[in-house]
């Protein structure tokens, strides 16, 4: 890649998480654990899924790809965190630091719009239970999956291709664990104010957008959820309740990296660390743990595969 010869900066200098020798040791003993919770918590949901027929519905279908998403988001910045936390120089290199930060913004985008599409689909179960099948076909449910992917994508390109053009000749350090945009921007030699709160505004945009059709379909559902009887309205109100609680996992953390930075550094950190180990942790555990239907898939997972042979 050519970038001119205005930028001689062929890598970037990450300050980690702490400079403390024994607390880097404790870190990377707790988020490799975390990590391969992750991995491990995610890719059962995706194997459950795919591989018991009780679950082949839209809901479920949705949900493994959340957590292909929340797989991937995580992957993005964690490995690096964690080896660096034995590097004594922690350096990142230019590609790398543009790859973290489109894969950061498509994998977001993705998750927000995903989110989306889980809203729409239990609206159409809760508020029009009668055309569910029509309405959220497998057809329609791929298509929310394509659009999800799309517009992350979109939305990746359009920062990429402006970060990879700014000029960027002497600072080279930045105070987080990966390549976030916001910390990256400063660093171009350029009075780069104004393009920061251009970008932020762009993932403003994209981030709250998202978040009013969440509103509008969870307030939808909530309203039908009251009229209707009890028995329906309980099961119902707990895989909402779910949704909701992952929505605002993921949502409050970029909402306020983005669209209202705080700028204070050990928040922004936590925040970008909340966001890339716990969100992705967070989501198998609530929809498994709260959810009969994938505890009963457990379980026959388990015994098909891994119990006793031979009992009849
Ligand atoms: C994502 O959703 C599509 C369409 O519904 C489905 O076919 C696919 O298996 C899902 N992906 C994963 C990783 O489960």
């Amino acid at each position: 890649m050519d970038r001119g010869n205005q930028s001689v900066v062929s890598e970037f200098i990450l300050w980690g998480l702490s400079q403390s020798q024994s607390v880097q040791a404790l870190l990377f003993v707790v988020f490799l654990t975390l990590y391969l919770f992750i991995v491990f918590g995610n890719t059962v949901i995706m194997v459950l899924i795919t591989t018991d027929r009780h679950l082949h519905s839209p809901m479920y279908f949705l949900l493994a790809n959340l957590s292909f998403i929340d797989t991937c988001l995580s992957s993005n910045t964690t490995p690096k965190m964690i080896s660096d936390f034995l590097k004594e120089n922690k350096t990142i290199s230019f590609s790398v630091c543009m790859s973290q930060i489109f894969f950061a913004h498509c994998i977001a985008g993705g998750e927000m719009m995903l989110l989306v599409a889980m809203a729409y689909d239990r609206y159409v179960a809760i508020c029009k239970p009668l055309h569910y099948f029509t309405i959220m076909n497998l057809r329609r449910c791929s298509g929310l999956v394509l659009v999800s992917w799309t517009t992350g994508f979109i939305h990746a390109m359009s920062h990429l291709l402006v970060i990879v053009e700014l000029p960027f000749c002497g600072p080279k350090e930045i105070d987080s664990f990966f390549c976030d945009m916001p910390l990256v921007i400063k660093l171009a030699c350029m009075d780069s104010h104004d393009l920061d709160i251009l970008m932020n505004a762009d993932c403003g945009v994209v981030a709250i957008a998202c978040f009013i059709l969440l509103l509008i379909s969870y307030t939808c559902i909530i309203i039908t959820i009251r009229q209707s009887t009890k028995a329906g309205a309980s099961k119902a109100l707990s895989t909402c309740s779910a949704h909701i609680t992952v929505v605002m996992i993921f949502f409050v953390p970029c909402l306020f990296i983005y669209v209202c930075p705080l700028n204070i550094i050990w928040l922004d950190k936590f925040l970008a660390v909340f966001y890339s180990v716990f969100t992705p942790l967070l989501n198998p555990t609530i929809y498994t743990m709260r959810n009969k239907e994938m505890k009963n898939a457990m379980k026959r997972f388990i015994s098909n595969h891994l119990g006793p042979k031979g009992n009849l």
